[in-house]
Formats: C-alpha cells, sequence, structure tokens
C-alpha cells in the first residue's frame, strides 16, 4: 500500500485499510463452509466505517449490530432489517422498541428479563419479534480475561439452566418467535477447543428444542476467531469452520458466524509519525508517536500486542530497543514494548499492524485529540472514508 504517500497528504496517525485484505479475509471464513449452508453477520463493534462496512455488504455478509448506532449504519450501509442481528448485554427500552418495529433478523436476548421486555414491546406493537437466545455456557475462551465472555462470572447471556427452562414458557408467549440458540464465547481466541466445545453445547440444547417441536431457523455461534498478531501459529479458519459444522450439521441448521477481528484485523495499519526519541534505560529509548492510546486503545486497555514497523528501513547499523509511546498524558499510553527496530528519527514513519478491528472503532477524544482520518487502498487507487475530525467538529455539541 502507498503508505508514504498517504501520509504525507493526509498526515499522522492516520488508519489505512486495504479492500483486498478485506475482501479475502471474508472470503476465506465463506470458502471454508463449502457447501455447508451459512450466513456471516459481520460483527460491526470491530470497525463500522460505513465504506468498510459497504465493502462487505457488496460480498454478501450480513451485519451483527451491538447497538442501535450500529444498526443505523448498517441500514445506511444498505442492509435490509432481515440481514441483522442484534447482539449486547444491555438494550435499552429505546433499542429494543427500534430493533421490533423494524423487524431484524433477531435480537440476541441475554436475559429472562429482555425477554420479558421484548414480548411486551412486541405486544403493544402488535408484532412478533424473532428472538434468539445467548446462553452463556461456561466455557473459558483462554483469551485475555477482558476479551472473554463464555465463563458464568461474565455478564453475558443466560446461564444454560435457567435458559431451559426460559425454553418452557416459549409456546405460550405468542410475541415471539424462537429463530436460534445464541451464544459467543469470547474474542481473539487463538485454540480451536473452546470454540468447538461451544459449538457443542449450541448443537445440543437446538436439538433439544428442535426434538420438542421448536423449529428454530439456524444455530448462531458467535465470532471470536482470532488473528496472529505477532506471527504465531494459532487455528486456522478452515480448522476452525470444520469444528463447527462437525458440530452444528448434527442439527442440520443453518450456522451464523457474527466474526469481526478475524475479517477486519488484519486489513488495516495505523500510520504515525516519530515525534520524539528519547533515553529511557541503558539498553532502551522511548520512541514518542503522534498515535496512542486515543487511536490505538487496545495495548493500554488490555496489553494487546501489535507489529510495528518502519515504513522505510534505514539500510545502516543495527537494531536498537524502543518502547513505543503515545503523546497522552497517562503512564499507560504505550503502543508497544520492547521492540527492536533499525534505528529512528523523529520525522520517521511507522505502521502499526493488524488494527483494522476494534482500533478506530474505540479511538476517543481524550487531551481533545481529533479522531483520526480513515483511508481505503482499493485497486490501485486510495481515498478518504472518514476526514480528520477537527476541533469544530469536536465542539459542535458545546455551548458556554
Ligand atoms: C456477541 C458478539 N458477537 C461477535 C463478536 C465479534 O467478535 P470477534 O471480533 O472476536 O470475531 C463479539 C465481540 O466481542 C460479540 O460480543
Amino acid at each position: 500500500m502507498p503508505l508514504a504517500a498517504i501520509a504525507a497528504k493526509e498526515g499522522t496517525p492516520v488508519y489505512v485499510y486495504s479492500a483486498a485484505v478485506l475482501r479475502e479475509r471474508y472470503r476465506a471464513i465463506d470458502r471454508a463452509f463449502g457447501a455447508y449452508p451459512h450466513a456471516l453477520h459481520y460483527a460491526m463493534k470491530a470497525n463500522s466505517t460505513l465504506a468498510l462496512v459497504k465493502v462487505l455488504r457488496e460480498l454478501g455478509s450480513a451485519a451483527d449490530a451491538n447497538s442501535i448506532w450500529e444498526i443505523e449504519v448498517a441500514r445506511r450501509a444498505g442492509f435490509e432489517p432481515a440481514q441483522i442481528v442484534f447482539t449486547g448485554v444491555g438494550k435499552s427500552q429505546a433499542e429494543l422498541e427500534c430493533a421490533v418495529s423494524l423487524g431484524v433478523k433477531a435480537i440476541n436476548v441475554e436475559s429472562a428479563g429482555e425477554l420479558s421486555r421484548v414480548e411486551a414491546i412486541a405486544t403493544r406493537l402488535g408484532r412478533t419479534a424473532r428472538v434468539a437466545i445467548r446462553v452463556n455456557p461456561d466455557i473459558d475462551a483462554k483469551s485475555h480475561p477482558h476479551i472473554s465472555t463464555g465463563l458464568k462470572i461474565n455478564k453475558f447471556g443466560v446461564p444454560i439452566e435457567e435458559a431451559r427452562e426460559l425454553f418452557d414458557t416459549l409456546a405460550s408467549r405468542r410475541a415471539l418467535t424462537l429463530v436460534a440458540i445464541h451464544l459467543h464465547v469470547g474474542s481473539q481466541i487463538t485454540t480451536i477447543e473452546p470454540l468447538r466445545r461451544a459449538a457443542a453445547v449450541a448443537t445440543d440444547l437446538s436439538l433439544h428444542l428442535m426434538q420438542r417441536g421448536l423449529p428454530l431457523e439456524y444455530v448462531d455461534l458467535g465470532g471470536g476467531l482470532g488473528i496472529s498478531y505477532d506471527g504465531g501459529e494459532i487455528v486456522s479458519v478452515q480448522e476452525y469452520v470444520d469444528a463447527l459444522v462437525a458440530e452444528a450439521s448434527r442439527t442440520s441448521l443453518p450456522i451464523v458466524l457474527e466474526p469481526g477481528r478475524a475479517i477486519a484485523g488484519p486489513a488495516g495499519v495505523l500510520l504515525a509519525t516519530v515525534i520524539d526519541v528519547k533515553p529511557r534505560t541503558a539498553e532502551s529509548e522511548f520512541a514518542v508517536l503522534d498515535a496512542g492510546m486515543t487511536e490505538l486503545l487496545r495495548p493500554a486497555l488490555y496489553g494487546a500486542f501489535h507489529q510495528i514497523e518502519p515504513v522505510s528501513r534505514r539500510a545502516d547499523a543495527d537494531g536498537r530497543q524502543y518502547e513505543f509511546v503515545g503523546p497522552v498524558c497517562e503512564s499507560s499510553d504505550v503502543v508497544g514494548r520492547d521492540r527492536q527496530l533499525p534505528p529512528l528519527a523523529v520525522g520517521d514513519l511507522v505502521a502499526i499492524r493488524d488494527a483494522g478491528a476494534y482500533g478506530s472503532a474505540m479511538a476517543s477524544n481524550y487531551n481533545r485529540r481529533p479522531l483520526p482520518p480513515e483511508v481505503l487502498v482499493d485497486g490501485g487507487a486510495w481515498r478518504v472514508i472518514r476526514r480528520r475530525q477537527t476541533v469544530d467538529d469536536m465542539m459542535a455539541l458545546e455551548s458556554q
């Protein structure tokens, strides 16, 4: 990708995405299913920038939205309500009313209380709400604790025993149609076992319901497939899909997946400029970047690793050890620890890799830093798909 040219024109920090990688990552998961019926609902929480969502819709993707505002973006990207599943542990009354009125493919319900709220809204509106019940299978995703969601102590979903009790009530609840069992045990999962076990739980519960005459439409196995941020070996897309199909095919139901990171993560880099270099320890220096936790929160939030590379390499000299930090007034504003790189100088451009998912989507205005622009490289050309925020944009909501 023409990173130096983009940085020269748009300045840094700037997110740059490859449409080719985005498409290939989507197609890799799609292809892995072979003839088995399935639908990929791209998890917009990973990155919901309109142009990227549109690229995926054009490939045949459906959408997984985590708020009414993500549903709105999905609609603006051209998705029909019947292509949207609505997830999220805390859906407000307004959000539920909107989802029921729209008639989304499913509201993935997270508690008995939420199911009752959906029922009351549907009854009042004279509609039938399509719901999936998100079960909490009490499975350790073996990912970082902050992005593991499938243990009983996590806030997500309905415990299996309670879910079974809820199922018993469904036949008499005329305003609700149960379309699927849903689960999602975490993100950045790099081994097959938790994913396979979760699929087995969803399959067993679906079979249980089908045997009792409830005509489910699909089984929703969530997202969670990890990517290799550091080049280490992780479960392949094919191994992942094969394991899910092996389990879910016991029901013959189509599989719905909600992949986010595995599609968008490798498609983006964050470009930053070195704005200062200063001594740290006898062995290492600080490289202060113009991008930090405000642009890419993941390293500060949960010690996430992103490869950092110089955009143009200096041919000379041995590598040096750098602590890459951002400009934000927090000691946790570290982008990369203990990295061995060719010598860096002020003004050098670096690329922070695999930043396409949970990067720009988590950016903030802390320290009054404007949201960075985003650029999409597609077929040899590139264009700005979100301009840099200005101070006026930022202050437009405020009054004296
Ligand atoms: C319910 C649900 N589905 C899908 C995803 C997407 O996960 P990932 O980006 O790891 O594929 C998430 C993310 O945490 C989620 O909570």
